[in-house]
């Protein structure tokens, strides 16, 4: 079981992060088995104030190496005082591997975690001995958002939603009024209360993708929404992609590629699809890889999915 300190009646509203003075380099490392919504492996954070090439002060948190993400001070402090050298960096990385305690579980060993720990945190300090902390970070992500950012104006206004309130939501241009469901998914909601099958549940905790349906406008899993977010919003499940008897062209081209075998992955692959190419209407390949991310298929090996995806930008 997942457990917080909050209380029943609590809700986090807010987390305020103070500005990083002049000065500060930061790098983030994470092993996953797959790049997004994957549980991490082995992560680490690395956070240094620097003066003129010398460390001045050092944080280094270890994640999925230990009960709780931890710091690892041996390491910090080794790093104080010091340029980053080659010996300085592989000390401070070896330091924090013995000072982290993982175990062995279905994701990796835990000799396996402690050995990427130091490459890991090796590598890290050296992307930041070199100035390259930004190399991989694409200058555009592919967002599922189709295009701008929620909070940039598409999304309405927070709305509250009593306990005994009724749930008044569109679903595919419909309106539909919920008097039951309140304690469900929206992924339940839509599927048990609304009757709308099409979108699927594969791990109903935000791993697969099937459950994958626009809210007022943007890609989300289902799954992890809880039902009363529908009030009051525009939602858009794969029964509404066709259009007045035409299938969309990510249906067409699914159907064109032979992208599928048994189907149950499909729903979430074409709600991603369409909204990929809302975004990006002539994607590049990776940017087809970085959008279709949050889905898993176990039948297909994907290629042919990824061709349809070029393929419905062909068809437009
Ligand atoms: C597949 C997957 C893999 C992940 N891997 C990692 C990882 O490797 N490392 C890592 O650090 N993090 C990972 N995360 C993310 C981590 O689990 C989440 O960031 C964290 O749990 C989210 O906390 P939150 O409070 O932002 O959650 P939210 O998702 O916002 O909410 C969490 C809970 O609160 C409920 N809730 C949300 N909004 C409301 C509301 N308005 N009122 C009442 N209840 C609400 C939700 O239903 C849910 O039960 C992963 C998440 C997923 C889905
Ligand atoms: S069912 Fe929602 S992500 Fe798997
Ligand atoms: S076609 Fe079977 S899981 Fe994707």
């Amino acid at each position: 079981m997942r457990k917080t300190v909050m209380r029943p009646d609590e809700l986090v509203v807010d987390i305020a992060f103070p500005s990083p003075p002049p000065g500060t380099r930061s790098a983030f490392y994470k092993l996953g088995l797959r790049k997004a919504q994957a549980i991490s492996v082995v992560n680490a954070a690395i956070v240094l104030q620097m003066d003129e090439g010398v460390v001045q002060t050092a944080n280094i948190t270890l994640g999925s190496v230990a009960p709780t993400v931890i710091h690892a001070p041996e390491a910090e402090r080794s790093l104080v005082g010091k340029t980053l050298e080659e010996e300085v960096i592989e000390r401070a990385a070896a330091l924090a591997a013995e000072e982290a305690s993982p175990i062995d579980d279905l994701r990796g060993s835990a000799a396996y975690r402690r050995h990427m720990l130091k490459v890991g945190v090796r590598r890290t300090l050296q992307r930041l001995a070199e100035g390259r902390e930004r190399e991989a970070m694409p200058e555009h992500p592919v967002t599922l958002w189709g295009g701008e950012p929620p909070r940039a104006g598409k999304a309405p206004a927070a709305c509250e939603h009593p306990a005994t309130g009724v749930i008044e939501t569109t679903i595919n241009g419909r309106s539909y009024r919920f008097t039951s469901g309140f304690d469900k998914s929206l992924l339940r909601l839509l599927r048990e209360e609304a009757g709308l099958i099409g979108t699927k549940e594969g791990c109903a905790e935000g791993e697969c993708g099937a459950c994958t349906v626009f809210l007022d406008g943007v890609a989300v899993m289902s799954c992890l929404v809880p039902a009363p977010r529908a009030h009051g919003a525009e939602i858009v499940t794969v029964e509404g992609l066709a259009q007045d008897g035409a299938l969309h062209p990510i249906q067409q081209a699914f159907i064109e590629e032979g992208a599928v075998q048994c189907g149950y992955c499909t729903p979430g692959f074409l709600m991603s699809g369409a909204k990929l190419l809302e975004e990006r209407p002539t994607p590049r390949r990776e940017e087809i890889l970085e959008g279709l991310t949050g889905n898993l298929c176990r039948c297909t090996g994907y290629y042919k999915i990824i061709s349809a995806v070029e393929r419905a930008a062909e068809l437009g």
